[in-house]
C-alpha cells in the first residue's frame, strides 16, 4: 500500500515536471537543469522565440547560463548573469523556493544566485524575452530584465541609477571595459571603466538629456518600446528619441540594443521570417566614431595603449603600429607592446643619432602622452629633437608643431590631415614589420594598395618592407598551385610558396653566385620577384623521406620570430631539395666577431639577446618544439640593421633522417657541442643551450671558442679561458681590455656569468633559455656559477 502511494507520489512529480517543461514558459520551484552538451533549454517561452538555459560558448568546453533567442541559427545571447561567469560541464541551475535561481558548480559550490528573494511560487519565461520569478501571490518578484546585462530588448525600461556592462570579448562574458548607464541628473551615458574596481573614466557619449536650470526637463528613463523605439523619457513626460524615427523596417522583426565588447551601443533588427542569410541589421548606433569619441587622459582610448584605432563601417578596428606587436594575441584590441627596447641610459643620450632611427608612421596619431610641445617646429627639428632626448619614444609632427610623447601611448587613431609619427626605435634591434600589414587572404588587391599608399614614407626601411610585402603577396596570389610534378608530391599545408627547380635556376642565374657553404648544402644568391633571396640547396640525398621533408619544411615556415631567418618558400622537385630564404645582406655573426675590429660592445649586447630570444621561440613558443643543434656564429646571419637572425633551424631533424654521410651521429660543430652528444644522455633542448653559451662567451670576448694561440703550443677553449678568468677575478683578460665592456662592468660580469652557467657539464644545471633571457636582461639576479667541468676536462 505504502509502495503504492510513494510510486503515485513520484508519478505526480515526475508528471508535474513534465509538465512544467513543455506548457510553454514555466518552471516549478524545485527543477533544475544540469549542464552537458547539447542539452536541451530549460525552458522555452511560449511562442518558442525565447530560451532559457545552459548555452555552450562555441570554442570553449564552457556554459554560459543564458536566455537566448532560439529562432535564430546563431542562438544570440541576450541574457546572463551579471558575473558572466562560464561554468564547466556538471554545473547545475536551480529554482530554490527561499532565494530564487541558484547556479552552483559541479562540486554544489555556489557560483552566483539571483538574490535574496523568497516565497518563491514559479518561474516564468515570457514571450518578450524576460524570464520572471513571481511569488505565491502572482506577483513578480524578480526577473531578467531589471538585471540586464549587455542587451536590452522592446518593453524594457531602464530607471536612472541603471546600466549595463559590455562583455570582454564574444566568448568571455565578464564585465568588459564599457559602460552605458543612465544617471541620476537624466544623462544617458557611455563611458570606459576600471575593469578590477569597475570605477567609471570619462563619458565618451552624453546624450544632453540633464537640463540644471530646470529638471522637468531631465531624462527619467531610458524605454525601449513594444514597437522597437528608443528613447529617454523626460520628467515632463517628453521624448528625446534614440532610434531616429522612420529608421526601423515595417513587417516582423526580433529588436535588441546591445552595448557590444568594442563599446558601441547599437540598435540591432532581425527578421523574424529569417532566410539562411539573414543578419543582425544595424538601426542606429552611439557613439558615430568611437577612435575619435574616446579621449580622456584617465585610459587607453577604444583601443589598448600603444593600439591604433580605425573605424571599420560603425566598428573600431585596433591595429598595433609597426614595430609593436599585441602583448596578448587573443586580443586584437588589447595593448601593444614595442618590438624594441625603449629603455633611457646615459651613455645613449648623448649618442642618440648613432642609436637609434625612426620609423615613419602616416596619418596616425596619439593625441595624449605627450610632455613636451614645440611650437613653431620643422620635420628635421622634431626628428633630431626626439633623437637626442632618451624620454622621447614617438614625434608627432602635424601643422609646423612638435610633440614628443612618452610609453605608452593612449588614444591611438587614423587620423585624415597631414600627420607624421615617428616612432623612435633602436637600431641593433630594428623592429619587424607588423603582421597586420601582410594581408591575410590576398583576395583583395586594393588592401596591397592601401597598405602600400599608408606605408609610403620616404625612408628606405618603409620601402623595403613595403617591396617584401608585395613580393609575400604575390607569391600568395600567383603560387599557390604546386607547380612541381614530382608524383608522389601533395601540396604543403601551409601557405608557404613552392617553385620548380627550372625557376630557382633561373633566380640564381644556374646557381652562380655562391654565398656559403654549409653543413646541409651550398647557399646561393637569387632574386626573385624584385627580392634578393638566399637559396640553399640541399645536398642530403632523400630516398624515402618525402613526407617528412614537407613535415619539416612546414615546421620551419611557421616559425616567425624577429630573430630567426625567415623562409619564403621551397623547391620539391624530385630528388633536388631547395630552401628559398630571405636574404641576409651583413653576412654571418662569425664574419662580425672576428673580423679586424672589434664590433661596439652595446652591439654585440643586443645580438646575444636577440639570439637568446629566437632560440627560445624554438624551444618553447612555436607549435612544433625546435631543437637547433647547430648554433654557432657561422649560423648567425645579419641582416641590413644587423639585426642577428638564426638559420638553419629545423635542419637537424632532416639530417638525422638522411642516414649516409653523418660522422658518429653527432651533430654540431666542434667546439660548440655539449658534452652529452659523446654520451649516451638523451639530447634535449639544453644542448642549445650550452653552444649558445659558447657562443655568448665569443661574443662578449670576440674570441672564437677554439684558436691555436699566437706563440702558445696547444689549443685554447674559450670555456676554460672564460672560468679561469672568471675565477680569477680577471675579466679585463678575457675581453682583452675592451674599454666599452669594462665600463658596463656589471653587464660584463653578468653575461659571462650567464655563459657559465649555460656550459654546465651537468646538462640539468643549465637555465633555459627563457631564464636566459631574464637574466641578460637584467630581470633576475644570477647566482654565482659552479666549475662548469668536472674533473677530467672533456677532450674533444
Ligand atoms: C509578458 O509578456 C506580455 C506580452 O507578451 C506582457 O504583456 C506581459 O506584461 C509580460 N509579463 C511580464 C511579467 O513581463
Ligand atoms: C575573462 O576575462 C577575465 C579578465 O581578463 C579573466 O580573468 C577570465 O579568466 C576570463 N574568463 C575566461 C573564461 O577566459
Ligand atoms: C521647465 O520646462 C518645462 C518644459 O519645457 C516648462 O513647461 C516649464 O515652464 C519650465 N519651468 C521653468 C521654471 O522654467
Ligand atoms: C517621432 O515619433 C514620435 C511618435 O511616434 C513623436 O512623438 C516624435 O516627436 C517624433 N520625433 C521626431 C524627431 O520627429
Ligand atoms: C518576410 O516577411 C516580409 C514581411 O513581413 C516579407 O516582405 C518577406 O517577403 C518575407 N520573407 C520571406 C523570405 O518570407
Ligand atoms: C628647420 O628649422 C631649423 C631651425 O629652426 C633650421 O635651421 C632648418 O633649416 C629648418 N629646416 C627646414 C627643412 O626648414
Amino acid at each position: 500500500m505504502a509502495l503504492v502511494l510513494l510510486h503515485l507520489v513520484f508519478l505526480s512529480i515526475f508528471l508535474h515536471l513534465i509538465t512544467a517543461q513543455q506548457t510553454g514558459g514555466s518552471v516549478s520551484v524545485g527543477s533544475s537543469l544540469t549542464a552537458t552538451p547539447n542539452v536541451n533549454p530549460w525552458v522555452l517561452s511560449s511562442s518558442g522565440e525565447f530560451a532559457f538555459g545552459f548555452k555552450q560558448i562555441e570554442g570553449t568546453d564552457y556554459f554560459l547560463l543564458s536566455i537566448w533567442y532560439d529562432k535564430i541559427p546563431d542562438k544570440t545571447i541576450i541574457w546572463y548573469p551579471e558575473v558572466g561567469t562560464m561554468v564547466p560541464t556538471g554545473s547545475k541551475v536551480e529554482l530554490v523556493r527561499t532565494t530564487g535561481l541558484v547556479l552552483s558548480d559541479p562540486q554544489g559550490t555556489e557560483v552566483w544566485r539571483s538574490g535574496s528573494i523568497s516565497g518563491v511560487a514559479l518561474g516564468f519565461m515570457n514571450d518578450t524575452g524576460n524570464f520572471v520569478i513571481f511569488g505565491s501571490n502572482s506577483r513578480k518578484i524578480w526577473d531578467t530584465f531589471d538585471f540586464p546585462a549587455n542587451t536590452l530588448l522592446p518593453t524594457q525600461v531602464m530607471e536612472t541609477g541603471e546600466g549595463i556592462k559590455s562583455t570582454m570579448s564574444k566568448t568571455n562574458f565578464s564585465g568588459g571595459r564599457f559602460q552605458l548607464r543612465l544617471l541620476q541628473d537624466g544623462n544617458l551615458v557611455l563611458n570606459t571603466r576600471d575593469i578590477l574596481s569597475g570605477s567609471p573614466y570619462d563619458a565618451y557619449y552624453i546624450s544632453g538629456t540633464f537640463d540644471p536650470s530646470n529638471s522637468t526637463n531631465s531624462g527619467e528613463q531610458l524605454i525601449f518600446d513594444e514597437m522597437g523605439y528608443m528613447y529617454i523619457l523626460r520628467r515632463s513626460g517628453e521624448r528625446f528619441d534614440l532610434t531616429p524615427n522612420g529608421s526601423l523596417p515595417s513587417g516582423d522583426y526580433y529588436h535588441r540594443a546591445a552595448l557590444d565588447s568594442d563599446g558601441v551601443f547599437t540598435q540591432y533588427s532581425y527578421p523574424k521570417n529569417s532566410t539562411r542569410n539573414s543578419n543582425w541589421e544595424v538601426v542606429w548606433f552611439v557613439p558615430d566614431n568611437i577612435c575619435n569619441s574616446i579621449g580622456g587622459n584617465t585610459d587607453s582610448g577604444a583601443c589598448g595603449y600603444n593600439n591604433v584605432c580605425s573605424l571599420d563601417g560603425n566598428r573600431p578596428k585596433c591595429e598595433c603600429p609597426q614595430g609593436f606587436s599585441l602583448l596578448d594575441p587573443n586580443n586584437p584590441s588589447g595593448d601593444c607592446k614595442p618590438d624594441f627596447t625603449p629603455t633611457c641610459d646615459e651613455v645613449e643620450s648623448n649618442k642618440g643619432g648613432d642609436m637609434f632611427d625612426f620609423i615613419e608612421l602616416n596619418n596616425i596619431d596619439w593625441p595624449k602622452s605627450d610632455y613636451v610641445h614645440i611650437d613653431p617646429s620643422n620635420e628635421t627639428t622634431c626628428k633630431s629633437s626626439c633623437l637626442e632626448d632618451c624620454f622621447c619614444a614617438v614625434a608627432i609632427y602635424r601643422d609646423s608643431q612638435c610633440w614628443k610623447k612618452r610609453l605608452p601611448l593612449s588614444n591611438g587613431r587614423q587620423e585624415s590631415g597631414v600627420v607624421k609619427a615617428f616612432v623612435k626605435y633602436r637600431i641593433g634591434d630594428r623592429p619587424l614589420q607588423n603582421p597586420p600589414v601582410v594581408p591575410k587572404q590576398s583576395k583583395d588587391q586594393r588592401s596591397l594598395i592601401l597598405v602600400g599608399s599608408i606605408l609610403l614614407g620616404t625612408s628606405v626601411f618603409v620601402i623595403f618592407v613595403l617591396i617584401g610585402v608585395i613580393c609575400v603577396g604575390f607569391f600568395v596570389i600567383y603560387k599557390k598551385k604546386p607547380r612541381n610534378t614530382y608524383p608522389n608530391s601533395k601540396v604543403v599545408e601551409t601557405n608557404l610558396p613552392s617553385f620548380t627547380y627550372q625557376e630557382l635556376v633561373e633566380a640564381t642565374n644556374g646557381f652562380k653566385d655562391e654565398l656559403g657553404k654549409g653543413a646541409f648544402g651550398v647557399v646561393y644568391k637569387g632574386v626573385i620577384g624584385k627580392k634578393i633571396v638566399a637559396v640553399k640547396k640541399l645536398h642530403m640525398i632523400f630516398q624515402d623521406g618525402e613526407k617528412e621533408f614537407k613535415t619539416e619544411v612546414e615546421t620551419i615556415a611557421r616559425t616567425h620570430h624577429k630573430n630567426l631567418v625567415q623562409l619564403i618558400g621551397y623547391c620539391d622537385d624530385g630528388e633536388k631539395r631547395l630552401l628559398v630564404y630571405e636574404y641576409m645582406s651583413n653576412g654571418t655573426l662569425a664574419m662580425f666577431l672576428f673580423g679586424d675590429i672589434r664590433p661596439p660592445w652595446k652591439q654585440r649586447t643586443y645580438m646575444a639577446v636577440g639570439i637568446a630570444k629566437g632560440l627560445s621561440y624554438l624551444h618553447e613558443e612555436c607549435s612544433t618544439q625546435i631543437i637547433h643543434c647547430d648554433i654557432k656564429p657561422q649560423n648567425i646571419l645579419l641582416d641590413d640593421y644587423h639585426n642577428a637572425k638564426i638559420s638553419d633551424f629545423g635542419l637537424a631533424k632532416l639530417l638525422m633522417m638522411n642516414q649516409s654521410q653523418t660522422n658518429t651521429g653527432i651533430r654540431g660543430t666542434k667546439g660548440y657541442v655539449a658534452p652529452e652528444w659523446f654520451r649516451n644522455s638523451p639530447v634535449t633542448v639544453k644542448v642549445d643551450v650550452y653552444s649558445f653559451g659558447v657562443l655568448l662567451l665569443e661574443i662578449i670576448s670576440c674570441r672564437k671558442s677554439l684558436a691555436f694561440e699566437n706563440d702558445e703550443e696547444g689549443m685554447a677553449v674559450l670555456t676554460d679561458l672564460a672560468w679561469d678568468c672568471y675565477h680569477e677575478g680577471q675579466l679585463d683578460a678575457f675581453v682583452q681590455n675592451d674599454l666599452e665592456a669594462l665600463h658596463d662592468y656589471k653587464k660584463l660580469a653578468t653575461f659571462v656569468m650567464v655563459g657559465l652557467w649555460c656550459v654546465q657539464e651537468n646538462s640539468s644545471m643549465r637555465p633555459t633559455m627563457r631564464k636566459v633571457i631574464q637574466m641578460l636582461e637584467g630581470g633576475i639576479e644570477v647566482e654565482e656559477p659552479p666549475c662548469p667541468f668536472s674533473i677530467s676536462v672533456t677532450s674533444y
